[in-house]
């Protein structure tokens, strides 16, 4: 089984407390969660590999550290995904970024596919899959099913809330992913809101509604 890990570090939950109060405005809710995935790529990049390379100070020559292993490709979940690529980007500005577009069903909450468009390497890239909100589960696992029938299969899915039916139904579908959250709530509501969540993320990032 993957790795499930929530974030607790104190900057990241004062950032998402601040997005959850109903009154955050779209300017400010857009720039807590560009900040949040910033600091969310930097906890999930803790464990990147690193190797040793020769260098020449203005001193002498010496063997330093330097970042190896699979380039990064930011895989955002339209639309609220977007919300998030740069964020990241200012941490890894090297990143290839792929799109998949994604809707839930509002009825029967199903999710449809309407549009993917991939960097041509994700089968040898690491893969960070993002989406702001993981709530049944739907889009995640169809973005997920989507890129590993493309090839992909290095892949990291990152949240910032989540609901347990959520994590329960990508851990089932996907049990080779790590999914990386900022905080695990309690349930979802009849219409599949996360509860106590923080509403509809795309509108909420997009000023729509
Ligand atoms: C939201 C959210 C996720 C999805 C999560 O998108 O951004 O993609 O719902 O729900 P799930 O886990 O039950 O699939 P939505 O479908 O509202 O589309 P939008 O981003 O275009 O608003
Ligand atoms: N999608 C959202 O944007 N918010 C939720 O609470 C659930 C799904």
């Amino acid at each position: 089984m993957g790795k499930f890990q929530v974030m607790e570090h104190p900057l990241i939950q004062h950032k998402l407390t601040i997005i959850r109060e109903k009154n955050c405005g779209t300017k400010v809710f857009r720039e807590v969660v560009d900040e949040l995935a910033m600091l969310m790529a930097y906890e999930i990049s803790r464990d990147m590999p690193t190797e040793n390379v020769e260098i020449e100070t203005p001193i002498e020559l010496s063997t330093q550290k330097t970042l190896a292993g699979k380039k990064v490709a930011i895989i955002p979940i339209l639309r609220a995904g977007l919300g998030m690529v740069d964020g990241i980007l200012q941490l890894i500005p090297a990143a290839k970024v792929g799109h998949v577009g994604l809707y839930r069903d509002e009825e029967t909450l199903e999710t449809h596919e309407y549009f993917v468009k991939m960097p041509e390497d994700i089968d040898s890239r690491q893969l960070l899959v993002v989406d702001p909100m993981l709530a049944t589960g739907g889009s995640a696992i169809m973005a997920i099913d989507s890129l590993k029938k493309r090839g992909a299969s290095n892949i990291k899915f990152v949240c910032i809330v989540s609901a347990p039916e959520g994590v329960k139904a990508l851990q089932e579908a996907h049990p080779d992913i790590d999914i990386y959250t900022a905080a695990l709530d309690d349930h979802l509501n009849e219409d599949g809101y996360i509860v106590p969540g923080l509403g509809d993320a795309g509108d909420r990032l997009f000023g729509t509604k």
